[in-house]
């Protein structure tokens, strides 16, 4: 199954953003594996960006490195722009870069506010627009998809569960899933399908202060019905379904990939 897939992205091109580590470094390898050109977005991890890349080239792909502040109007659109120059075309954007600034509600302040609303709800609305304009232009490239376009977002468990202590965050990713359903009834007709993937506990650095210690694993595990934390690549195989045509029917949807945690809190004993 996985052989007849291997190439299901071939001659695409997709941007993935903050994809110097963690999920949209996973996401982005798992793209360039099944044949996609990729441009691989990050804000200010150098050898993380280059990292990613490497081990595209390595499977066979292309990649483009290409820095760029997801909150920044400008940057975003000459990082399209670039990308464009580059290869030509567009075919996919995951909308994956993120941050956390924790802060008990009473001692947040607005600059934890701004930057987490402005990376994870003002970016990938900066770059669902920059991509859609060159998704309506370019309309169905028959050859590669059935599909104008697709968006996918790297939403949260937390656009559904709310967040004590992270206020900003939650808030952000709640924004995020209602961003991602409008657009997706807005482009459909067009031809263009808008998904999300919403991870559960997933190992990254975001948050490793969690994972790293023996009790902060456990705490993670007793919330995951599956029993396992999260890999990047348990997010990226589902990233590169949902862009495929293997999809082309899932259009507005939202995917829990949390090894059961959404079925949480739990008051079966
Ligand atoms: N790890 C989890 O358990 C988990 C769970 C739910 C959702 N998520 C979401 O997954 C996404 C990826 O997070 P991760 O867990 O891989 O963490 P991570 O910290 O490894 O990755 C975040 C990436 O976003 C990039 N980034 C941050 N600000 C940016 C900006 N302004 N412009 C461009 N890039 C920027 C970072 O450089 C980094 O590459 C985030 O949206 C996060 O909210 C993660």
């Amino acid at each position: 199954m996985e052989a007849a897939n291997a190439k299901r992205l071939q001659n695409q091109v997709a941007i993935v953003t903050g994809a110097s580590s963690g999920i949209g470094q996973g996401i982005a390898i798992r793209l360039g594996q099944h044949g996609a050109n990729v441009v691989v977005n990050y804000h200010s991890d150098d050898e993380g960006a280059q990292a990613t890349k490497d081990q595209i080239e390595a499977a066979g792909g292309k990649a483009l490195v290409i820095k760029a502040d997801v909150s920044k109007e400008e940057e975003v659109e000459a990082m399209f722009q670039t990308a464009l120059d580059t290869f030509g075309t567009l075919d996919i954007l995951v909308n994956n870069a993120g941050i956390q600034k924790d802060a008990a509600l009473v001692d947040m302040t607005l600059d934890q506010w701004n930057k987490v609303i402005g990376t994870n709800l003002t970016g990938p609305f900066l770059c669902a627009r920059a991509a859609s304009k060159i998704f309506l232009k370019q309309g169905i490239r028959k050859e590669v998809s059935r599909a104008a376009g697709k968006i996918i977002f790297i939403s949260s468990v937390h656009d559904i569960i709310p967040w004590a202590g992270h206020v900003n965050y939650a808030t952000s990713k709640g924004g995020v899933a209602m961003m991602m359903k409008t657009m997706a009834q807005e482009l459909a007709p067009q031809g263009i399908r808008v998904n999300s993937i919403s991870p559960g506990a997933i190992k990254t650095d975001i948050n490793k202060e969690d994972w790293s210690s023996r009790e902060g694993e456990e705490k993670m595990l007793s919330q995951i019905p599956y029993g396992r934390i999260g890999e990047p690549d348990d997010i990226a195989r589902v990233a590169a379904w949902l862009a495929s045509d293997e999809a082309d029917y899932v259009a507005g949807a939202t995917i829990y990939v949390d090894g059961g945690m959404t079925l949480f809190p739990s008051f079966a004993e």
